[in-house]
């Protein structure tokens, strides 16, 4: 693990540059200090992080449910990418995709993930970690039929995550889908398809301030409910 010293990345300057000193937030106002203490995080985690997002979103942030979902591939290897937490509760953060795509995959074989939310608009992070399971048929067919018709057309038509030869080849599958369900009202949930239930066992609370001494709060499930610790920044 010592670095190859013969092949280093160069230091870009521009990105080298680019640095906020977190303060305050802006004209919005900021989540009080006491939110963020070990003692208030006591109670759970989850009306803070149910505050959080809220505030994002009446900030006008463009996906503020978006989440960063890590996986481990068969190597032991970390994957990620984004998803979208469709589902809140004290049972933890649910997300919907496709049961064969890669990071279902991974999730059966480690059913674990890491999922992290970031708000730079307002300097905030939260990463919850534990483990992963799939929702109820019923509730995947509860959330299906909000989405709107193409998205579910869409579902049907992409073998997520597996390979095609172009663009046209994809677009041919969504027209035969869309033939194919031309005269059915309610298109029906994809058997591939589904939700999965993050059930957090850690999730840390991260909050920019000036000079990188960053408040973060880590909140664990315990036997009879959570605990909270402050780590340094
Ligand atoms: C903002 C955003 C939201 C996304 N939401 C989802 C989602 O909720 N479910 C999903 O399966 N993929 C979602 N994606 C696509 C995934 O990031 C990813 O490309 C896809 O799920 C395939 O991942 P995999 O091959 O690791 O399984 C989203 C992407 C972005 C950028």
């Amino acid at each position: 693990m010592s670095p190859d010293s013969e092949n280093q990345p160069s230091v870009e300057a521009d990105l080298a540059a680019m640095r906020v000193g977190y303060a305050v937030q802006g004209s919005n106002p900021p989540v009080p200090e006491s939110n963020l203490s070990a003692e208030a995080l006591v109670g759970g985690w989850l009306p803070l992080l149910r505050r959080w997002l809220d505030q994002a979103r009446n900030a006008g942030v463009a996906e503020p449910n978006a989440m960063v979902l890590a996986t481990v591939d068969e190597a032991g290897r970390p994957a990620s990418r984004t998803v979208l937490c469709k589902g809140l509760s004290e049972d933890g953060l649910v997300f919907y995709t496709n049961y064969g795509s890669n990071k279902a995959r991974q999730l059966a074989a480690a059913p674990y993930a890491s999922a992290t939310f970031a708000w730079t608009a307002f300097a905030h992070q939260v990463t919850v970690r534990g483990p992963v399971e799939r929702v109820a048929p019923e509730v995947t067919d509860a959330y299906w039929r909000t989405r709107p018709r193409g998205s579910q057309l869409g579902a049907w038509a992409s073998a997520q995550s597996r390979p095609i030869d172009s663009r046209a080849a994809l677009d041919d599958r969504l027209a035969e889908t869309a033939a194919r369900f031309a005269g059915v009202d309610e298109v029906p949930t994809p058997p591939e398809w589904g939700g999965f239930l993050i059930r957090p066992e850690t999730v840390e609370f991260w909050q920019g301030r000036a000079n990188r001494m960053h408040n973060r709060v880590l909140v664990t499930r315990v036997a009879d409910g959570w605990s909270a610790e402050r780590l340094q920044p």
